[in-house]
């Protein structure tokens, strides 16, 4: 059952309900999809990521396999002793690929998982333990961007920064050049990223990926309505909301809405507010860009950052660029 206005909830005050505030009251209404991640969203996309429309993850994975060898000789780059810092590590299905081929060959070299879940970072870190007992495993629970300011305490070592996944394409070019800006910023020159990008494609398989025949993906953005009412005492009815999906081929943009299906009245408790949809109102929850060689490199280039090299799947569907700070 939904909850009342004058029903009591926790109510946190910190910038989650100021946000989700202030997106409801903009014209057009937007949340970011870094709400969508508590732990049902953390089970939901690994469920998406198994999905067979989702060929994000398995086009990755199958770049690490094939590239593991030329990765170990890049980041370690003559037996050099290095970190490996992964952002936004989930499950660390894919990575895993690397971790073994790193132990296998003895490299100088410890791995440093940064996730906001910190659901997430225990199951893997608890895997890693059993899967690799000599790895030296340190994970960091944060915002990516306080764990970059807290990076450039750390010692002289190389660092080698993981951002998989196309997580970059959740932003937009500006905040992209903004993020990658502020990571360049904590490097030191001849330190590495490697950066995961989904390519522009044929629309229909992207605009699948994102709105797969099971729902996994409708529910995955269903639960950020759910979640905003179980956590800031909003009453969202969902069957009044339905997920839409657009893809523009021309810019590569994605983007997911949650549609109001009739004119209605949403109150939240933390807001101490209510917010009016008209009659099919979208509410943009999620971007995500699908990229060309231009565009990463320009990326690059913007950031303070070299393209080294450029790893591929079999289809080009999915690229890992491999950058070094300059
Ligand atoms: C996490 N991020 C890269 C995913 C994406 O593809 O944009 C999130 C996602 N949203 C719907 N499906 C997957």
């Amino acid at each position: 059952m939904e909850k009342e206005l004058n029903e009591e909830v926790v109510l946190p005050t910190d910038t989650f309900a100021s946000e989700i505030d202030a997106g409801l009251s903009a014209s057009p209404k937007a949340i970011s999809s870094r709400y969508f991640y508590d732990a049902e969203g953390d089970r939901l996309f690994q469920k998406i990521m198994q999905l067979d429309e989702y060929y994000l993850s398995r086009a990755e994975y199958a770049i690490f396999d094939q590239n593991k060898e030329l990765l170990l000789q890049h980041f370690a780059d003559q037996g050099r002793a290095f970190h490996m810092m992964e952002f936004g590590a989930g499950d660390g299905w894919k990575t895993k690929v690397l971790l073994h081929h790193f132990v296998q060959q003895h490299a100088d070299f410890d791995y440093r998982p940064i996730d906001i879940s910190g659901n997430v970072l225990e199951e893997l870190e608890s895997s890693l333990t059993n899967e690799l007992p000599s790895l030296q495993v340190q994970g960091m629970e944060g915002e990516y961007f306080e764990v970059l300011s807290q990076m450039q305490k750390t010692d002289e070592q190389r660092k080698v920064v993981l951002f998989l996944g196309s997580n970059i394409g959740n932003f937009r070019q500006k905040q992209a050049i903004g993020f990658l800006s502020t990571l360049r910023a904590s490097l030191t020159d001849g330190d590495m990223a490697l950066i995961g990008f989904d390519m522009k494609k044929d629309p229909h398989v992207i605009r699948s990926a994102y709105d797969d025949a099971q729902g996994v993906t409708r529910d995955f953005n269903m639960n950020l309505l759910r979640r905003l009412n179980t956590e800031l005492g909003a009453n969202f009815d969902l069957a009044r909301f339905k997920h839409y999906q657009s893809y523009d081929p021309e810019s590569g943009e994605c983007k997911s809405y949650l549609v109001s299906t009739e004119e209605q009245e949403v109150t939240m408790q933390a807001s101490q507010a209510a917010y009016h949809f008209k009659k099919w109102e979208p509410i943009h929850v999620e971007i995500s860009r699908k990229f060309d060689f231009e565009t990463i490199n320009e990326l690059a280039a913007s950031s303070g950052f070299d393209v080294v090299k450029n790893l591929r799947d079999k289809d080009e569907y999915f690229t890992d660029s491999l950058w070094v700070a300059t």
